[in-house]
């Protein structure tokens, strides 16, 4: 809780319902309150932020004076969401905007797949048109389901990085984004058919979004198949020269992609090494996957701060393997969860949490473990911030975070009614909605202070 002061924020309001956050958002421990108020205000930045969190008996009445007292003396709307529980907004670490109707194309594996659906389908991309209208339809599509910040896969066409920050902005979201770099083994009308130009084509794109209000800019070269050594490389110049911008890629997803990998790159020690000789490992670079990583390469990513995107509804659609979470602890390797889409089946968070639910168990070979429902959602939410090197800003409630959050409905279907009804401590209540919830348990999502879809404001 923070207590008003005379900092001058302006169009402060008020959302009344439970609230769902981590208040130390280094710990997968949530808290649950009833009957809470989220207030948001406006700062000079022009950035919407979370003021305070509190029970709602207790910190209505200072916010109400502090709004009449502040620059607008204006009135304290409070919207009111009875039986509903407001909550952060998620995060999804890695999901491609182009591949939004690839999902759901059946392939015998990673490299089939590729090759017979997406990048015929990633073509369409040079289209500014068909560009605006898919970006559009994903990003409704991921509030939607809950989810306000994504870091996300263009195309390698720039045209495809110019629509989605247009539409990004538009929707006032906080979004990642970046050209695909892939300059080989790709085909016609996809390949960067000039690498030095593919380069330049990068820097310009930073150079006009990286910063601008809530966009950031990734230097994204797909995977090390598609990318001439000399591509890397200038990628990783590159990011040495823009240290503020994102790196994400692809690493260890599949068995086939990693034995090619190894006849193109004799010399690397690793399919991880073959990245870092390329200087492509550093804090902001989130690489998807890390499947059949060994325990030097874990290491070197959390030495390099580099975070692993654990994908776990593609890695079971594509058949690819499942993420060891207990070696990845083990190194000190930070990771958050990712849709993957259109490897990845769901937009939902909810499906992506049952499905990093479910592979945890897998006991193939190894001892499953059982991670914790808070587990799940902070993978989702405050620790994929943190793998992002968002933490403080996204993916929580403190007094400090933008204010972008959902608002959920537990009684959204008969059967999650039902189940969440006979839960007695939150950790049971939290399993239901990821086991039983979809987009239907998202009743609004709210980004930077406006309602997605409205509830009903009283004052
Ligand atoms: N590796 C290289 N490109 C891709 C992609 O688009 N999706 C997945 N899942 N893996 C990749
Ligand atoms: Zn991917």
């Amino acid at each position: 809780m923070t207590e008003p002061s005379s900092s001058p924020w302006r169009h402060l309001q008020g959302f009344r319902a439970d609230l769902l956050w981590f208040p130390d958002p280094q710990k997968p421990q949530l808290s649950h309150l009833q009957d809470g108020l989220l207030v948001t205000g406006q700062g000079a930045d022009g950035i919407v932020r979370i003021v305070a969190i509190g029970p709602y008996k207790d910190i209505y009445p200072q916010w109400a004076s502090q709004a009449s007292a502040g620059p607008d003396a204006a009135d304290f709307p409070v919207t009111h969401w009875p039986d509903r529980c407001i909550a952060p907004g998620f995060v999804d670490l890695h999901i491609h905007y182009p591949q939004t109707d690839v999902i759901g194309s059946p392939a015998d594996g990673l490299l089939p797949w590729l090759e017979h659906y997406t990048f015929p389908h990633e073509k369409q991309f040079s289209d500014p048109a068909y560009a605006r209208a898919v970006s559009g339809f994903f990003l409704d599509e991921l509030m939607r389901h809950g989810v306000t910040t994504a870091l996300c896969f263009a195309t390698a066409h720039p045209e495809s990085v110019d629509a989605f920050m247009t539409e990004a902005r538009q929707r006032q979201l906080r979004m990642v984004t970046g050209k695909v770099l892939q300059d080989r083994h790709s085909p016609d009308g996809l390949r960067d058919t000039d690498t030095a130009e593919s380069l330049r084509q990068t820097e310009d794109l930073i150079r006009r979004w990286h910063g601008v209000d809530r966009l950031g800019y990734a230097i994204t070269p797909r995977f090390a198949p598609t990318s001439s050594a000399e591509q890397l490389h200038g990628a990783g110049e590159i990011a040495q020269q823009f240290p503020g911008v994102w790196i994400q890629s692809h690493v260890a997803e599949n068995l086939d992609e990693i034995r090619w990998v190894q006849t193109l790159f004799p010399a690397a020690r690793s399919y991880l090494d073959v990245y870092d000789r390329a200087g492509l490992l550093r804090p902001r670079a989130v690489y998807a996957h890390c499947i059949y990583l060994d325990d030097t390469d874990r290491q070197r990513m959390a030495e390099a701060g580099a975070t692993a995107a654990v994908s776990p509804t593609s890695n079971l659609f594509l058949g690819s393997g499942f993420f060891d979470y207990p070696a990845s602890d083990a190194a000190g390797l930070g990771y958050g969860l990712a849709s993957d889409v259109g490897g990845g089946t769901s937009f939902s968070p909810f499906h992506t949490m049952h499905a990093a639910y479910t592979v945890a168990r897998q006991s193939i070979g190894r001892a499953g473990i059982s991670l914790a429902p808070e587990h799940l959602w902070w993978q989702h939410t405050a620790g994929a911030a943190q793998a992002l090197d968002m933490a403080g800003q996204v993916g929580n409630l403190l007094p400090g975070c933008e204010a972008d959050f959902v608002v959920l409905n537990p009684q959204a279907t008969p059967l999650l009614a039902r189940r969440t009804a006979q839960t007695e401590t939150l950790a049971e209540w939290l399993f239901a909605m990821i086991v039983l919830g979809d987009d239907r348990l998202i009743a609004h999502t709210v980004v930077q202070g406006h309602t997605v879809q409205p509830g009903t404001p009283v004052t």
